[in-house]
């Protein structure tokens, strides 16, 4: 199976390096297209892909697509690869706010399957939300689904109300964790310990609660109660946080992210 990334930037390469490691795929099936000549001349340094710098030469002969070109850059492409489309070809758009609709529309295509990413697919472990239009398979699905979780893990999800509303929780989530962690850099700075102490307390606490939350089924209220003593110093900080209403207000955040995804898919 031939699969095609267009777009090559953060989350492009991203998931055609993940893509490369992939028994399903390997070095052999994987073209990559990208329009900059920057670009092109990284990747022809990096050797990992087979890299085109026309869309004619590797377009056509691909079973799979991936676009991965930032959302206002799509009208533009989608003429230009139009042309060559086929019926058989499955795209799989990593564009935020982009409608299965108007990728249907603009290719004319009709397999299509629409998915939200998240940054840490660059370390192996994003997650991606996917659906996808009803003329793609069971089979094909299963063949998305393959290459997406090679960068990371992957849920399938009903209709595209849920990647709009992934994209406020596993989208753009990573930044409201990187937000609460400056927080904590700040207070650790503020309180003295040296830039690098504060980094190594603030990354290590983050990364052990995550570890503890992965190891079985109990629920962070659960875990909260585990660190948190009557009376003692962490139930004085989350009193803290519960009266300035900080939960509720993380909630609203991430509808607000909510929100501006799906008024970006009804501007496109
Ligand atoms: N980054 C994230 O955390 C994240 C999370 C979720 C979803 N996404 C989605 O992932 C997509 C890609 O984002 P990104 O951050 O990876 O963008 P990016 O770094 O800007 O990469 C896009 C690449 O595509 C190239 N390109 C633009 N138009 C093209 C065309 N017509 N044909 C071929 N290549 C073209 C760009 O070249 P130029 O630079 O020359 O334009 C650039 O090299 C976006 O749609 C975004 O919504 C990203």
């Amino acid at each position: 199976m031939k699969t095609l990334v267009i777009g090559a930037g953060n989350m492009g390469l991203t998931y055609a390096e993940g893509m490369a490691k992939s028994p399903m795929l390997g070095r052999r099936n994987l073209m990559v297209f990208d329009k900059s000549a920057d670009v092109i001349a990284r990747l022809r340094e990096m050797d990992h892909f087979d890299v085109y710098e026309k869309l004619e030469d590797c377009l056509p002969q691909a079973d799979m697509v991936f676009i991965a070109v930032k959302p206002y850059h799509c009208e533009e492409l989608f003429e230009e690869m139009k042309p060559m489309v086929n019926k058989d070809q499955i795209f799989v758009s990593l564009m935020a706010g982009v409608t299965i609709a108007k990728i249907q529309a603009g290719l004319n295509a009709k397999k299509v399957v629409r998915s939200m990413p998240n940054l840490p697919a660059q370390v192996g472990k994003g997650v991606t939300s996917y659906t996808e239009s009803q003329e793609v398979s069971k089979v094909e699905l299963l063949m998305v689904r393959n290459l997406l979780d090679t960068t990371g893990e992957s849920i399938h999800v009903e209709n595209e109300n849920f990647i709009d509303a992934s994209t406020g929780i596993s989208g753009s989530g990573p930044a409201y964790v990187f937000y609460f962690m400056n927080s904590m850099l700040e207070a650790a700075l503020k309180m003295g310990f040296s830039k690098n102490d504060s980094r190594v307390l603030v990354s290590q606490t983050f990364e052990g609660a995550v570890e503890l939350f992965n190891r079985n089924d109990l629920s962070p209220d659960t875990w909260m109660d585990r660190v948190a003593s009557k009376g003692g110093t962490t139930r004085a900080a989350l009193d803290s946080m519960d009266d300035n209403n900080v939960k509720e207000l993380i909630k609203e955040a991430a509808y607000a992210a909510f929100d501006r995804a799906v008024e970006l898919g009804e501007d496109k």
